[in-house]
């Protein structure tokens, strides 16, 4: 056994990116699973910043081979923007360590159309989409309508899909007053960006992964998104349009639960959230803003500033158990240095009750308010700290409590953005 799944127990923007790329120089295979281009993953290698949206976050190790799996939404534009950046700053010279699955859904620009179109008329019930286009691709899929990575190498049966998947969204279009899409440019536009994505085509990814579990290799599962944002477990329906826990890994990927060592839950030391939807310990205040000054708290995708608050354990406590997480990843403890006092939630109070567990139905979690324990804060500038015993008595009791509550170690404490303000306090993979 040698897979290990890296997952997001927030709503998204945790910093997986960061942490698949430390991971990454250890794995032979990383693999994408679900979301798409909606994802912003932010590596920062020898001061050089590298945001990826689709390519797995392992792609800076030229021996790690990279896997864009059946799950994925894949926006064939933006994949070869990126691809083409990458080979610009000297990555990816070798087509072969990138491999995309002919089952990827193609996320195609009238997605994007759609998305933004209903988000417009939506006024202020909106979700807050990125405008990717991720919900119309997964309901595609859903409605057997898409149009699969493989199928752009069949030209002949291309265009008629194409009208067909086509037929039902000019109506919509129409609705919105917005102008038809014609299937020819469509299929145009498909099969210049198909050729200059064939060298990565991969007729069957889950043999790849299979292969490398038989090799006893290391594979990391790299989430996108994170777990409040699951369409089934998130906090519907301000949620994206994929599954975003830990299971999704094996389904979008391919490959049997059994591989699974380790689930690697990745949480900031306090909470973000970017677009609509409930967050109980939110600070629409000074600490809150200046969270998002000194934690940089803006979208890599869209360049939104996120809400910004306090850490939410009892949001946590869900993450891991709908995850199953056997351990974590503390991310940006660096930014909460040089407040006097921090708070953490530990319960929330709806309906003049003390609940422990988080509400699942919006219309609780939206009443839910936090009930919170003062902890003592530190001064110390942690980020050029590379030692567990280096960090201030009082953050060390912060990492405590969090471990305590969630009976759950930190495996990882960051203590900022770049690849060597890592503190590593055990190793996740075997070998
Ligand atoms: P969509 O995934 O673009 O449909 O957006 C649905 C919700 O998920 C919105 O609230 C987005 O802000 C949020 N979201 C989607 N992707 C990310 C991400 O990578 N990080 C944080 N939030 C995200």
């Amino acid at each position: 056994m040698s897979g290990v799944i890296v997952v997001g127990s927030q709503w998204g923007d945790e910093g997986k990116g960061k942490v698949v790329d430390a991971l990454g120089a250890q794995s032979e295979l990383v693999v994408r699973y679900q979301g798409g281009a909606n994802a912003g993953h932010t590596l920062i290698v020898d001061g050089k910043k590298t945001v990826l949206h689709l390519i797995p976050s392992g792609v800076l190790h030229p021996n790690t081979k990279c896997l864009i799996g059946p799950g994925v939404v894949l926006d064939i534009e933006s994949v070869h923007a990126e691809i083409q950046s990458l080979k610009e700053s000297g990555h990816l010279a070798d087509p072969s360590k990138l491999l995309i699955s002919d089952q990827c859904t193609v996320l195609m620009p009238y997605h994007r159309l759609l998305d933004k179109a209903r988000e417009e008329a939506a006024g202020s019930n909106k979700i807050g989409t990125t405008g990717k286009g991720i919900g119309p691709a997964y309901e595609d899929r859903a409605s057997r309508k898409a149009i699969l990575f493989g199928d752009l190498f069949f030209p002949n049966t291309l265009k008629d899909k194409v009208a067909k998947s086509l037929e039902e969204k000019n109506r919509l279009f129409s609705n919105y007053n917005l102008p038809h899409v014609d299937v020819d440019e469509t299929v145009a536009q498909l099969s210049k960006l198909s050729e200059l994505l064939k060298p990565y085509r991969c007729k069957d990814t889950s043999l790849v992964i299979d292969e490398a579990f038989r090799k006893n290799q290391n594979v990391l599962f790299e989430g996108a998104q994170g777990s409040l944002l699951d369409l089934l477990h998130g906090t519907y329906p301000f949620v994206t349009s994929s599954s975003t826990i830990a299971g999704s890994a094996c389904v979008g990927a391919g490959a049997g639960p059994g591989h699974i060592q380790q689930v690697l839950g990745i949480t900031k030391a306090y909470t973000t959230r970017v677009g609509s939807g409930p967050f109980p310990t939110e600070l629409d205040c000074e600490i809150g803003k200046r969270m998002r000054d000194i934690g940089q708290e803006y979208g890599a995708t869209t360049g939104r500033e996120r809400r910004c608050g306090w850490l939410d354990l009892v949001a946590l406590k869900y993450a891991i158990r709908v995850n199953g997480i056997t351990r974590l990843a503390l991310m940006k403890i660096d930014v909460l240095s040089g407040l006097d006092t921090l708070k953490v939630c530990t319960a929330y109070e709806v309906n003049g009750e003390r609940v422990t567990e988080l509400p699942v139905m919006h219309d609780e979690l939206k009443i839910a308010r936090p009930i919170y324990e003062d902890v003592p804060g530190w001064k110390e500038d942690l980020t050029k700290m590379t030692d567990l015993e280096d960090l201030p008595e009082t953050c060390k009791s912060y990492v405590q409590l969090i471990e305590d509550f969630l009976q759950t170690k930190a495996s990882v404490i960051s203590v900022g953005p770049g690849r060597e303000q890592t503190i590593w306090t055990e190793s996740l993979f075997d070998k």
